[in-house]
């Protein structure tokens, strides 16, 4: 009998994934593809709720935290560590709030790859006296460590850094970056959207004070079940300004007198999505039963095989040749490419296009290499035309 191979085994996944089936789905770095299995957790919470009503809360609020574990699992992070919301727009909001005190430690360091919805929720505190120090980018693709070392001093509260930048799929060194940081008293806030179930890390490894991502992406969860994790020592010493009842440790005692829980439902607000985290359990659960070094070891071939080809056909490639500095996706460039890239949609291949980025493309453990021979194929028609 053959014998299966790793390839075979990643591969044999594609049938729980019906657009594979209708599409060349190369875009995972923006959204993932649906599980068939999302759906049944989906009706799962139908379910619950047509038949519990209420006291489906009791199976509802646990699942929080637990689904939190879930995503654990794929980063090393100690169970309830780390809490779930909508995204992470609102999470970095609950971050800051926890450590910025006006009149007291007030830079934060961050890039101007950094994906921007981040550096919005930093930069509104300008006005209360956080001071906004942006290291810009030599090439538009890296961030040399030697520039976060000159900018990192005792002034600064915090260093923000997204460990796969969106713009080029350049993989950031967080663990030096972090230790520069705590060298000086300085957080780490850690953006791990565009890594985390396509590159394996260590959250403990790092020594982050926080990290956060969301499902999306490579965790193939769908929209709005984003995760923060927050260091195990720091939960009980910092009190979040942007809060709500849930975050007490016995809510529904509802005291005016506040007691924040000593978990990470401390960072908790209000009312809390539940049909994401069922949404998005199903394609967790999958990336965590193939493991992310598989993945990962996948994902550094065909992004490989992607820059090779491009390099080969003369296109500008915008993201690192060197796999210790590549995180899932590759970008290429060149004139009318955003044009391109409507076609090549019209073509059922799926890709996107950003601005001082150019297509974005990424395989994932679904893809196959045919499928990356076709996009090129394309391509050139398309460039040639
Ligand atoms: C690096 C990075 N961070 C965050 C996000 C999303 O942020 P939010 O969950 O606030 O929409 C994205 C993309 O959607 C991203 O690429």
């Amino acid at each position: 009998m053959p014998v299966a191979t790793a390839e075979d085994i990643l591969l044999k996944w594609r049938k729980e994934f019906p657009i594979l089936s209708e599409t060349t789905y190369l875009v995972t770095h923006s959204m993932g593809a649906m599980p068939k299995k999302a759906a049944v957790y989906l009706n799962r919470y139908l379910e619950e709720w047509n038949k519990e009503g209420v006291t489906a809360w009791d199976k509802w609020l646990p699942y929080v935290l637990e689904h939190g574990n879930l995503i654990g699992s794929l980063i090393d992070a100690p169970e309830e560590t780390i809490i779930m919301h909508q995204n992470v727009s609102t999470l970095t909001a609950i971050a800051i709030s926890s450590i910025f005190q006006p009149g007291k430690r007030s830079k934060v360091v961050t890039t101007d790859l950094n994906f921007p919805s981040v550096y919005y929720n930093w930069k509104m505190h300008e006005s209360i006296g956080m001071k906004i120090h942006m290291i810009r980018s030599p090439d538009g693709i890296t961030i040399p460590l030697e520039a976060w070392e000159e900018a990192i001093d005792e002034e600064t509260l915090a260093v923000v850094i997204d460990h796969g930048i969106f713009r080029s799929g350049f993989m950031q060194d967080v663990k030096a970056i972090t230790k520069m940081a705590h060298e000086k008293g300085a957080y780490s806030f850690v953006d791990a959207y565009q890594t985390t179930g396509c590159v394996p890390f260590s959250v403990l490894d790092w020594d982050a004070d926080f990290a956060t991502g969301g499902s999306h992406k490579w965790l193939c969860g769908g929209a709005g079940a984003a995760w923060m994790y927050v260091k195990e020592d720091l939960i009980p010493k910092v009190e979040p300004r942007v809060t709500g009842w849930l975050s007490q440790a016995n809510p529904f005692n509802f005291d005016l007198n506040m007691e924040f829980a000593s978990n990470a439902m401390r960072f908790a607000t209000g009312t809390l999505g539940i049909p994401a985290l069922y949404a998005a359990r199903a394609g967790t659960e999958i990336i965590a039963e193939i493991g992310v070094d598989a993945i990962r070891q996948k994902s550094l071939q065909l992004t490989e095989k992607l820059i090779n080809l491009a390099v080969s056909n003369g296109f500008q490639v915008n993201t690192p040749r060197d796999p210790d500095q590549r995180a899932g996706m590759v970008c290429i460039d060149f004139p009318g490419a955003d044009q391109v890239e409507q076609e090549l949609i019209k073509r059922k291949i799926i890709v996107d296009y950003r601005p001082k980025c150019g297509i974005r493309i990424s395989p994932h453990f679904y893809t196959t290499e045919e499928e990356i021979d076709l996009f090129y194929d394309e391509l050139m028609k398309l460039r040639n035309s």
